[in-house]
């Protein structure tokens, strides 16, 4: 394959060396994606601690005084066949605790610790690392690259063209009015058309309003994002760009995420690898579900609509219905959950804490994958139920809307539904959901073709990464 051209990705968080969420996933498997189709990408992010001992032997490719408080080194190496650059500047990133926040909560000074990485990236976006690499595009993830584009733009592009993706406009990178030299951005931009945010700052808004092009990651969420509702604030802001604006869904790694590579293998040819598998799960939390076993597999939050659970499940449960739950996050919720599973021993299994391999198991043992989001900008776990004949039950959001086909009369009579959607995000819309999984599981041939129909989807990153390489072709033209 001839070399189209080469893209230096920044982003906080990348599979397989730090993940709190799907962002990580994404950039993780953009590179892999992209490389069949010429074009080359580089990760830099930064050297958390947890990252620093892997670094004794790679290469420095860049070094730089000065930077809030310190020196950086970006260090390239190569992790499960990426091509990663960590920026490791001990100062800003070697400390106790994950990417954002240490045993006291947020770090005081996540605005300059991202402001450094972005800072970095638009300086070697302009002319390139010591080992003679340059690229052509600068793609950068959420707020906290938010500020690269802005400093390529302010200190001249050289020609480099910048993509900023929103994977969550609920996290923007806020920063008070009087850190702006601090942050090393022009005093003379700071007005609302420009750098100014409801009197402050916000990293994402800078990239937002100085970036050649903005994605997110799918296309209904492109559309919500200029609305009041799912904005968050920053709806004017992106709808003023609206020319350049575009949502590119989501890929999963199928090599990964695949029924046949589980130690119990299936296919919609040969089912009958889940139903053991769904008998060790059951075996596993000590449930015993005549109906449809459903799953969720997700952060504890707001944003997920977890707080419906409870008030949707009993009538559920006497339907006979059962639920496994894994995960973590706001404490109300984990408190919920653990109330849930002690109400219903024997229906409802609950694991708080996060586990890859414990995942692999609920979706090759569910029936049904629970996503109620009040947003959700692309989201993964639904189209990992698709490829595992766990079928999505999900609110009509954002990249749900676009990823499941629901199993209403005229979906169901052309044979194309592969899932249950309900609007809006309510206990009444998310009950008359469950319902439905219920008539719908208790149907059991209408039930098989529907969970074929959503193993037959293609939910690879094939489509989507040709729709990246096409943007970035714009980009250099
Ligand atoms: P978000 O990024 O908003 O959390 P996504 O659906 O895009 O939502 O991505 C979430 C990713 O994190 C998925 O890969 C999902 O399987 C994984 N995940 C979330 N919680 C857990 C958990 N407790 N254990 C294992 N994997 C988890
Ligand atoms: C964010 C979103 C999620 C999306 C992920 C990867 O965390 O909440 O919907 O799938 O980013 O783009």
């Amino acid at each position: 394959m001839t070399l189209k051209g080469r893209v230096l990705s920044v982003a906080s968080e990348c599979v397989p060396l730090v993940k709190t969420g799907g962002l990580a996933d994404v950039v993780g498997a953009l590179p892999g994606a992209l490389a069949p189709l010429g074009w080359e990408m580089r990760v830099l992010m930064p050297a958390y601690r947890a990252l620093r001992a892997r670094t004794a032997d790679w290469a420095e490719v860049w070094r730089e005084e000065g930077l809030w408080g310190g020196e950086g080194r970006v260090l390239l190496g190569r992790v499960e066949g990426l091509e990663v650059m960590l920026l490791d500047a001990p100062h800003l990133y070697d400390r106790e605790g994950g990417p954002y926040a240490g045993p006291g909560g947020d770090w005081w000074d996540n605005a300059q610790r991202f402001a450094a990485l972005s800072w970095v990236a638009a300086k070697i976006a302009r002319v390139g690392t010591t080992d003679g690499w340059r690229p052509d595009v600068l793609h950068v993830h959420d707020w906290q690259a938010g500020l690269a584009p802005a400093y390529l733009a302010y200190g001249g592009s050289e020609g480099v063209g910048s993509v900023l993706t929103i994977h969550n406009i609920a996290f923007q990178g806020w920063a008070a009015a009087s850190q702006l030299l601090d942050l090393r951005l022009p005093a003379d931009q700071f007005y609302p058309g420009a750098l100014e945010y409801y009197g402050g700052l916000s990293s994402l808004k800078a990239g937002l309003i100085t970036c050649d092009r903005i994605t997110t990651v799918s296309p209904t969420y492109a559309a919500e994002l200029m609305r009041p509702e799912f904005g968050m604030g920053l709806q004017g802001v992106i709808a003023t760009r609206a020319s350049v604006v575009s949502g590119i869904l989501n890929g999963v790694d199928t090599g990964v995420w695949s029924p046949e590579a589980e130690p119990v293998p299936y296919s919609a040819a040969a089912m009958q690898g889940k139903a053991a598998n769904r008998a060790a799960l059951c075996a596993e939390f000590g449930l015993e579900v005549p109906g449809p076993l459903a799953i969720i597999v997700s952060r504890l939050t707001d944003q997920k609509g977890i707080d419906l659970v409870p008030e949707v499940l009993p009538e559920f449960i006497e339907g006979g219905g059962g639920l496994v739950v894994l995960g973590s996050g706001d404490p109300k919720l984990e408190a919920a959950m653990r109330d849930l599973a002690a109400r219903y021993p024997g229906r409802v299994g609950l694991r708080i804490g996060y586990d890859e391999a414990m995942s692999h198991r609920i979706f090759s043992g569910g029936d049904a994958v629970l996503v109620p989001s009040r947003f959700e900008p692309c989201g993964l776990t639904q189209m990992y139920g698709l490829r595992y004949g766990c079928l999505p039950v999900v609110a009509a959001v954002g990249g749900l809307a676009d990823t499941v086909i629901h199993a209403n009369p005229a979906a169901l009579s052309a044979g194309v539904a592969t899932g249950i959607t309900f609007h809006p995000t309510d206990a009444t819309a998310f009950a008359t959901a469950l319902r439905q999984l219920l008539a719908l599981h208790a149907e059991p041939k209408l039930w098989s073709h529907v969970q074929r129909n959503a193993m037959k989807q293609d939910v690879s990153w094939a489509s989507s990464a040709a729709e990246y390489a096409a943007l970035y072709e714009g980009l250099l033209a």
